[in-house]
């Protein structure tokens, strides 16, 4: 018996030159088929749907120095960017594990990455919160070489609509890295009181209209991003000084929205929690005269490091950290603006204690 031939699927129709709705990139979304496309992206200094670009490689590889035969820790995989460039350099003889907790994006990358000719020997991927990452020591022969944490959100999961991660597109007001774990933010705004809300904004992002968006969004029932937004916009709108000139006013208006969106996004991913873990075990889970890299986004994420890093030297578990954070070069900067606000930290395992 023949099989039927498949469904004839419509090419995805838009207005104007390029493709500005997620759903219609699908050259992008098919990377393979239409490179030339995804570069011309690039070369406008966007990120391609579907991809992200790794952020200061150069600056990581240098920190980092993988080297044939060592073991390394790749604790935020996304879409595998810095996995692929950090994986050579520990061939022959050495092995990457890959950790990730979001459920959608980890099997596409692994495919990818398996598809690169990375295989089973050399590239261990596992979906797990790095808050858990003395889980792996026993398989990675009891330490790391080499260990590397790009915290926050990928460029997939923020340009993904269904995922709820962005004011800027409509989607379920979710903002779960994995959407199977605990509330979104919706539920949570339904749920949380209002001291609560007021405080998770001030230490999630330093909100300065805490007091009025905590009354504006406690208890309600948020479906949609743009239904937060949209609240979002009305509540700071009214509390900002009446003679403020137009622009300002929508400047403000804008960092209100992403900072509530920040806010909301670290909560329900227990973000500052999972970092604490991660860089309370790290030391003991980094071989001696291991190096670790982390990417950070914020300066809740940042402070976070660099006092970790700062305690560990003090108690010599750290021979070397970071005195200052590293920032990507001017030409990464413009080249990809979502590197603008990465700051980059590393600390070297003593090899005494
Ligand atoms: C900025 S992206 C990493 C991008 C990656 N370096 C690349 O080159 O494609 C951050 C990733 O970390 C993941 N992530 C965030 N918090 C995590 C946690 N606590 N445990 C494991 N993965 C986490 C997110 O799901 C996301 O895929």
């Amino acid at each position: 018996m023949t099989e039927a031939p498949p469904p004839h699927k419509r090419r995805v129709r838009y207005a104007g030159r390029n493709p500005r709705r997620y759903e219609e990139k699908y050259k992008e979304l098919d990377p393979a088929r239409h490179a030339d496309e995804v570069q011309k992206v690039m070369q406008r200094g966007q990120t391609p749907a579907g991809m992200h670009r790794p952020i200061c490689v150069p600056e990581i590889l240098g920190i980092l120095s993988p080297q044939p035969g060592e073991v390394g820790l790749d604790a935020t995989l996304g879409f595998g960017g810095h996995a692929q460039e950090l994986l050579p350099h520990l061939l022959p003889g050495g092995r990457l594990f890959a950790i990730d907790v979001d459920p959608l994006e980890l099997p596409r990358t692994e495919t990818r990455l398996r598809g690169l000719g990375f295989d089973e020997g050399m590239l261990t991927v596992r979906r797990m919160n790095f808050a858990r990452l003395a889980e792996l020591l026993p398989e990675a022969g009891g330490g790391f070489d080499v260990v590397l944490a790009d915290l926050g959100v990928s460029s997939m999961q923020i340009d993904n609509p269904t995922r709820g991660f962005s004011f800027k597109v409509d989607g379920p007001l979710d903002l779960r890295l994995d959407p199977g774990s605990g509330p979104s933010a919706s539920e949570l705004l339904l749920a949380i009181t209002r001291p609560a809300l007021r405080e998770l904004l001030i230490d999630n992002a330093d909100e300065p209209h805490a007091v009025a968006l905590a009354a504006a969004l406690q208890g309600q029932y948020l479906q949609t991003t743009t239904e937060l937004a949209a609240k979002v916009r009305a509540c700071v709108g009214a509390v900002l000084p009446r003679k403020l000139p137009e622009t300002e006013a929508q400047l403000e208006i804008r960092k209100a929205l992403q900072r509530t969106f920040q806010a909301l996004r670290i909560a329900v991913n227990d973000e500052f929690g999972a970092l604490e873990q991660f860089l309370q075990a790290l030391p003991t889970c980094l071989k001696r005269g291991g190096r670790v890299a982390i990417l950070s986004f914020h300066s809740g994420e940042d402070r976070r490091v660099k006092k970790a890093f700062q305690t560990g030297e003090r108690s010599g578990l750290y021979a070397r950290v970071a005195d200052a954070f590293i920032r990507p070069s001017f030409d990464e900067q413009r080249a990809n603006p979502r590197s603008s606000s990465a700051k980059l930290r590393w600390a070297v395992r003593s090899d005494v204690v």
